[in-house]
């Protein structure tokens, strides 16, 4: 089953929109697989977003991702990397609709409250990057046939 890697960034987490967002993607039927807050270190979030190393923004957003606490995430289900961006919003959030969170919580493209994998590949390696394997939980989603038509 598809997973991505969901992160509430230190202005989500400071703004107490964690509950919400995690609300977001329980109520679309995604099932929660790890979840923890934390601080990672300089070296972790340079590594998280190393392809944007020669952004002009990328001191900018390291700086951003080390102001405080992080609420790291893995949800799964099907088409869970493309979805959870549709639940995201659009990078700047003037760009997103209303309804996304970025879109209903969000103005900077520097302060967009919320990350998720671009894709599958990306979502393996921040899952790996953020949680260790016996940090990701398998279980049976009692809801799971509720959700989703047997096949
Ligand atoms: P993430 O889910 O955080 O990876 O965002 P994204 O995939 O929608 O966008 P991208 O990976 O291209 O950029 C990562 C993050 O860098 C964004 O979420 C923003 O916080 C920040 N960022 C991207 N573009 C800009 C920019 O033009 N200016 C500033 N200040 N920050 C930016
Ligand atoms: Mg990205």
């Amino acid at each position: 089953n598809e997973q991505t890697f969901i992160a509430v960034k230190p202005d989500g987490v400071q703004r107490g929109l964690v509950g919400d967002i995690i609300s977001r993607f329980e109520k679309r039927g995604y099932k929660l697989a790890a979840i923890k807050l934390v601080t990672p270190s300089k070296e972790h979030l340079e590594k998280h977003y190393e392809d944007l190393s020669d952004k002009p923004f990328f001191k900018g957003l390291v700086t951003y991702m080390l102001s405080g606490p992080i609420c790291a995430m893995v949800w799964e289900g099907r088409d869970a990397c493309k979805t959870g961006r549709m639940i995201l919003g659009a990078t700047n959030p003037l760009a997103s609709n209303p309804g996304t969170i970025r879109g209903d919580y969000a103005i900077d493209v520097g302060r967009n409250v919320c990350h998720g994998s671009d894709g599958v590949e990306s979502a393996k390696k921040e899952i790996a990057l953020w949680f260790g394997k016996d940090e990701v939980i398998s279980y049976k989603q009692s809801q799971f046939d509720w959700i989703y038509e047997k096949p």
